[in-house]
C-alpha cells in the first residue's frame, strides 16, 4: 500500500485534477483541506445474546481509508461488512455495544448528521416521486442557496445520467405494490442523492447489488473517478464483484466471521493467499477464490486442501488471520494509523446547504406531491370519512328539539371529536414511510428536524381541511345542528384541529417507538385513555381525581373539543329552551344545560376552546421537533456511556484469535459465534 508521504506528494496532482473537474467538484468544500483520513483500531462490536450473554460481530478490526481511493470491504454474507460501515458512520443499532477507536483525521468525532454520506443497504425513497423529482429535490435541499436553481438541476440531471438512469428519468420510483424502478435502479437513485454534494467521506453498503455486471462496472467506475477527482474517502462493501469491478479497487479489506482476514492492496491479496498455502487456481477469478476459501456457511460440504491434507474452512481462516496479524501488511497498517494520528488535520465540518426557508419550501412541495399521489395518505381517509359522515348523518338524522335530543347531540358531537379523529391513524403507514426518508436524509445531514416538521405540517394542512370540511358538511346538515354558517365553520374547524392533534400525537409516538406496529398500538392506546378522561363517558366532576381528573382530563384535547362543540351547539339553541318546560325538567336556559347536564366550564367562550386546541397543535409539533432533536443529541452520548459500562463490565475485550496467535490461553472462547468457531479454537488449543 502506498504510504501517506506518497499520498501527500500526489495530492497536488489530485488538486490539479479537481480544477479540471470544474463543475463536477462539490460545493461543500474548497480544494484545500479536503483530505480526510479515517482510521479504526481494535474495533469490537457486540450484541446481546441469550445463550452467551453477548456475541461479537466485529472482533478487533484495525484499518484505515485514505482520500482519493476506494476501499472495498468484502467477505461472505454475515461476515460483518454492514456492521463495520454502520460503526464507521456512527449508526449502530442501539443494542450493539462498540469499543475501540474510530478517528477522523486523528481525532474522535461523530460522523452522523452531515459530516459523511452513507448509502445503506436498504433503499429508502419517496416511492411516489419520479427519479427526476426525487433527485432534483435532493439537489435543491442539499446544495447551498448561492448556487442558482438551474445549476442545481443541471447537476442533478448530470448525476442521474452518470448513474445510467436517463431512460428512467420520468419513471416513478414505485413501491407498495406499484411497479416502478427495478431494485438496481433504486440503488442507483440512492447513490445519486448522496454524491450530489461530493461528500468528503462516502460510505456505500453494497452499491452494486441488483445490478448486472456492466452496470456494476460503470457505477463503480464513476464512484472511483469521483473519489479521485474530489479527493473523497470512499468505503464500499461489495458483494460478489466480477473481475473488472474488482480491478477498480486499490485497497481491499477481507472479513470473515467479523475478523480481518486481509487488509492491504488488492493486488497483493493473491500473493497473501498463495503464500499461506491457498494459491488461486489459474482458471479462477481470484476474488471468487478468496471468498470461497473464507466462507464458513457451507463448511460441512466444502473443505480445502492445505499442506497436502484436507482441513476445514475454520482452520483455514484461523491460519489466514494468524498469518495476517504477523504480516508486513499488518505492521504497515499500524504504522499508517500512527502516522495519521501524528499528522492530525481539521475536524470534519458540515458543509453549506440550502437555507432553512428554502428547505421548508422544498420539503413542503415534495411532501404535498407525495400526499396527492399516495392514495393511503389522505384520499382513502376522505372516502371513509364521507362514509362515516353519511352514517352519522343518517343515525342522528333530523335530531329534533325535544329533551332526548340533548343526549343525542352530546353523543354525536363526542363521536365526531373522538372516534372520527382517531381514524387519522389510518394515514400512519404513509407517514411512517415519510419518517424513514426523513431519518435517512437527516442522518446524512440534508436538512434539520425543524424544516421537516414545518414542511410536513404545512403540506398536510390543505388535505386535512378538505377531509374535515366535506364530512362535516354532510353530517352537520343531515343531523340538523344549528343552521348557521358560523356554527358550521366552528364545528368543521374543531374537527380540523382535532385531526391535526391526532396526527401530531402519532408523530411524537412514531419518533419514540422502535417500530411501526408498536407505535400504532401505543398511539391508539393513548387516545383511548384521553377519550375516557375527556368528560363524556364519565362527567368531569365524577372522574376519579387521581390520574383521570388530574392531570389526564386537563391534558386530553378531547375535553376542550367536547366543551367547545357543546357550547357551539347549545348556546343560543332557542328551540330547546322553549320546548322544555322549565318546571318539569328544571332547565331554564341553555347555559344551565351546558353547566348541569354536561358540566362544561363556562368561564370562557367557545373560541377560547378552539384557541386552546390550535395552541395544542403548536405545542405538540414543537414537542415533536424537540423529541427528534433530543434523540439526535443524546443517542451518541447514551451509546458512549453504554459502551464504556459494557467495556468495564467485561474488562477489556480479548480477541480470541490474537490469543491464539500469541499461543496463550483460551479465555476468549465465549466471544465466539458459531460452533464451527469453537471447533477451531478447540483444535488450536
Ligand atoms: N443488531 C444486531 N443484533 C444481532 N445480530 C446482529 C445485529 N447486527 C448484525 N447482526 C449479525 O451480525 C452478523 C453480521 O451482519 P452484517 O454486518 O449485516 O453482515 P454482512 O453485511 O457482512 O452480510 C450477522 O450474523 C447478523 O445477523
Ligand atoms: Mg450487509
Amino acid at each position: 500500500m502506498s504510504s501517506l508521504e506518497e499520498k501527500n506528494i500526489s495530492s497536488g496532482a489530485d488538486k490539479d485534477q479537481n480544477v479540471e473537474a470544474g463543475s463536477a467538484r462539490g460545493p461543500r468544500e474548497g480544494l484545500e483541506g479536503r483530505s480526510v483520513f479515517i482510521s479504526w483500531e481494535d474495533l469490537w462490536v457486540k450484541v446481546p445474546d441469550k445463550k452467551s450473554k453477548s456475541r461479537s460481530i466485529l472482533r478487533g478490526l484495525t484499518g484505515y481509508a485514505k482520500p482519493g481511493q476506494v476501499l472495498a470491504i468484502m467477505g461472505p454474507s454475515g461476515s460483518g461488512k454492514s456492521t463495520l460501515l454502520d460503526a464507521l458512520a456512527g449508526r449502530l443499532d442501539s443494542k450493539a455495544r462498540q469499543t475501540g477507536q474510530i478517528l477522523v483525521n486523528g481525532r474522535k468525532q461523530p460522523l452522523a448528521y452531515g459530516t459523511s454520506a452513507y448509502v445503506t443497504q436498504e433503499d429508502v425513497l419517496t416511492w411516489t416521486l419520479t427519479v427526476r423529482e426525487a433527485v432534483y429535490c435532493s439537489a435543491e435541499l442539499q446544495l447551498p442557496d448561492s448556487i442558482p436553481l438551474s445549476e442545481k438541476r443541471e447537476r442533478a440531471e448530470a448525476t442521474i445520467k452518470e448513474m445510467g438512469l436517463h431512460d428512467a428519468m420520468d419513471t416513478r420510483i414505485g413501491g407498495w405494490g406499484t411497479k416502478g424502478l427495478s431494485n438496481g435502479q433504486k440503488r442507483r437513485v440512492s447513490i445519486c442523492m448522496e454524491i450530489l454534494t461530493r461528500p468528503r467521506l462516502l460510505l456505500l453498503d453494497e452499491p452494486t447489488s441488483g445490478l448486472d455486471s456492466a452496470a456494476s462496472y460503470y457505477v463503480m467506475k464513476r464512484i472511483v473517478d469521483l473519489a479521485k477527482h474530489n479527493n473523497m474517502v470512499v468505503i464500499a462493501s461489495v458483494h460478489q464483484p466480477n473481475s473488472d469491478v474488482f480491478g477498480l479497487f486499490e485497497d481491499l479489506c477481507l472479513l470473515s466471521l467479523g475478523s480481518m482476514v486481509y487488509f492491504g492492496p488488492s493486488s497483493e491479496a493473491r500473493e497473501f493467499f498463495s503464500g499461506n498455502g491457498f494459491p488461486c487456481p489459474s482458471h479462477q477469478n481470484p476474488l471468487d477464490h478468496y471468498l470461497r476459501t473464507i466462507n464458513t456457511d457451507f463448511d460441512e460440504d466444502i473443505d480445502s486442501r492445505f499442506g497436502g491434507q484436507f482441513c476445514s474452512t475454520e482452520e483455514v481462516i484461523t491460519v489466514l488471520i494468524r498469518s495476517y496479524k504477523s504480516s508486513v501488511s499488518y505492521t504497515e497498517v499500524r504504522r499508517q494509523i500512527s502516522e495519521i494520528k501524528r499528522r492530525g488535520g481539521d475536524p470534519l465540518e458540515k458543509g453549506n446547504q440550502a437555507g432553512f426557508y428554502t428547505q421548508c419550501g422544498i420539503i413542503m412541495r415534495r411532501s404535498f406531491v407525495n400526499m396527492c399521489r399516495d392514495p393511503g395518505y389522505y384520499w382513502l381517509r376522505l372516502v371513509i370519512y364521507i362514509a362515516l359522515g353519511l352514517g352519522l348523518g343518517t343515525v342522528f338524522y333530523d335530531i329534533g328539539s325535544d329533551y332526548s335530543s340533548i343526549q343525542a347531540r352530546g353523543s354525536m358531537l363526542m363521536f365526531v371529536a373522538s372516534f372520527l379523529t382517531i381514524l387519522a391513524i389510518g394515514g400512519f403507514p404513509s407517514f411512517v414511510e415519510d419518517m424513514k426518508v426523513f431519518e435517512r436524509e437527516r442522518l446524512n445531514g440534508h436538512y434539520g428536524s425543524a424544516a421537516f416538521v414545518l414542511g410536513n405540517t404545512l403540506s398536510s394542512m390543505p388535505f386535512l381541511l378538505v377531509i374535515s370540511l366535506i364530512p362535516s358538511a354532510i353530517t352537520y346538515f343531515l343531523v340538523g345542528l344549528q343552521q348557521n354558517i358560523g356554527h358550521f365553520m366552528y364545528f368543521a374547524l374543531t374537527l380540523f384541529a382535532c385531526m391535526m392533534l391526532v396526527e401530531s400525537l402519532m408523530m411524537i409516538v412514531a419518533s419514540l417507538m422502535p417500530n411501526f406496529l408498536m407505535a400504532l398500538i401505543t398511539g391508539a392506546g393513548i387516545q383511548g385513555l384521553m377519550i375516557l378522561s375527556g368528560g363524556f363517558f364519565r362527567l368531569p366532576n365524577d372522574l376519579p381525581r387521581i390520574l383521570w381528573r388530574y392531570p389526564l382530563y386537563y391534558i386530553a384535547f378531547h375535553k376542550y373539543a367536547y366543551q367547545g362543540l357543546y357550547k357551539n351547539e347549545f348556546e343560543g339553541l332557542m328551540l330547546l329552551a322553549r320546548n322544555i318546560p322549565s318546571t318539569r325538567q328544571g332547565y331554564s336556559s341553555e347555559e344551565e344545560i351546558l353547566r348541569d347536564v354536561w358540566q362544561v366550564e363556562m368561564g370562557y367562550s367557545k373560541w377560547t376552546n378552539l384557541g386552546i386546541l390550535f395552541g395544542m397543535v403548536v405545542i405538540y409539533r414543537v414537542i415533536f421537533i424537540g423529541v427528534l432533536q433530543l434523540k439526535e443529541k443524546f443517542k451518541p452520548v447514551i451509546q458512549e456511556i453504554m459502551s464504556i459500562s459494557h467495556h468495564r463490565a467485561e474488562r477489556s475485550p480479548i480477541n480470541p484469535y490474537s490469543r491464539l496467535l500469541q499461543g496463550s490461553d483460551s479465555s476468549g472462547v465465549q466471544d465466539f459465534i458459531t460452533k464451527a468457531d469453537r471447533r477451531v479454537l478447540a483444535s488450536e488449543i
